[in-house]
């Protein structure tokens, strides 16, 4: 007999700020994977069996063979914006509430998304390897030479929160602005001066091609032969979405036969990238680990967020920032 007493059980798939832990502690048991890898496939599958409420990453694997085994779960709390590791629609369909970390992100990652941009068009990944490899010998003309910023086209593919909040970054450094997105954001264009316009006019024109947008079956290797083939032979890509956005494959060649300038990554097909993976060998990619939201203020609000939204459905409230 199940004890009617009993606390609601939390199972964290990584370990978080203790404060935010303790919180969660007021309402249910809490158990948190130790470990700093992803919680194994196995140990997931177990403790989904009993767990009301699970706190995961966008390593976990949220699928049908998990939820149809959960036997108690109330909410599946993904402690980022992003959601593609949950099949959502087969938790909805089993009365599941799914939530996500939407807006406390949004400045952290433009942040991101503009740095990379910079990181990118003025080689600083590469000046830097230059100099401790003992390569600088002398100032000369174009010596690591790279793209104009200020004053540049930037087109922005997925105009959401961050999409918004990097255009605005664009417009300081007098930027001007496409966007291409499922619906048109007037707020947008009316605080950035932006200017919609479809995806291959988008690809044609802009001088930086920033991908935003969310991985779904529509968006899966948007980018590909055909689109990079669009973009200018001094263009820069970057990619702070999901890496199931971009063909990598064609992603190579466009880089590699200088159908395009240089790429900025912040995500890959598969993650952690295999270091032997054909992009990193090119010169002119930047690639970063995933850390598009990785600052100590954003990952803590994240995380601060995804237990309120647990915390609430436990007792019996709506949740805070449901998908
Ligand atoms: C997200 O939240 O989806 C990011 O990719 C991880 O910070």
């Amino acid at each position: 007999m199940t004890n009617p007493n009993a606390k609601p059980y939390v199972y964290m798939t990584r370990q978080v700020a203790a404060e935010i832990v303790s919180s969660l502690e007021q309402v249910a048991d809490v158990e948190v994977w130790g470990e700093d890898t992803p919680v194994p496939r196995e140990v997931l599958l177990e403790k989904a069996e009993m767990a009301d409420a699970l706190f995961t990453m966008l390593t976990d694997r949220i699928d049908e063979e998990l939820l149809s085994r959960a036997g108690r779960l109330q909410i599946v709390a993904n402690m980022a914006v992003g959601y593609d590791n949950i099949d959502v629609r087969a938790a909805k369909e089993r009365g599941i509430v799914v939530t996500n970390t939407p807006d406390v992100l949004t400045e952290a990652t433009a942040d991101l998304a503009f740095a990379l941009l910079m990181a990118t068009a003025r080689r600083l990944v590469e000046a830097n390897r230059f100099l401790h490899a003992g390569e600088w010998k002398s100032w000369s003309p174009y010596l690591l030479a790279g793209q104009s910023v200020y004053g540049a086209k930037l087109g922005i593919i997925g105009m959401g929160r961050i999409g918004e909040a990097v255009a605005k970054r664009a417009k300081g450094f007098d930027m001007s602005i496409l966007y291409h997105n499922r619906r048109r954001k007037l707020e947008a264009e009316l605080a950035t001066g932006a200017r919609y316009c479809e995806l291959d006019e988008l690809l044609q024109e802009s001088d930086y091609v920033l991908l935003l947008t969310p991985l779904t079956p529509e968006t899966h290797e948007l980018m590909g032969e055909r689109e990079f083939g669009l973009m200018k032979p001094s263009a820069v890509f970057i990619n702070v979405s999901r890496g199931g956005t971009v063909n990598e494959a064609a992603l190579y060649n466009a880089l590699a036969e200088k159908q395009i300038w240089a790429a900025g990554l912040d995500v890959f097909q598969q993650e952690p990238v295999p270091t032997d993976h054909p992009l990193l060998t090119l010169p002119n990619v930047v690639a970063l680990p995933h850390i598009g939201s990785a600052t100590y203020q954003a990952r803590t609000q994240m995380a601060r967020l995804a237990a309120e939204n647990i915390a609430a459905v436990l007792t019996g409230r709506e949740p805070i920032t449901p998908v």
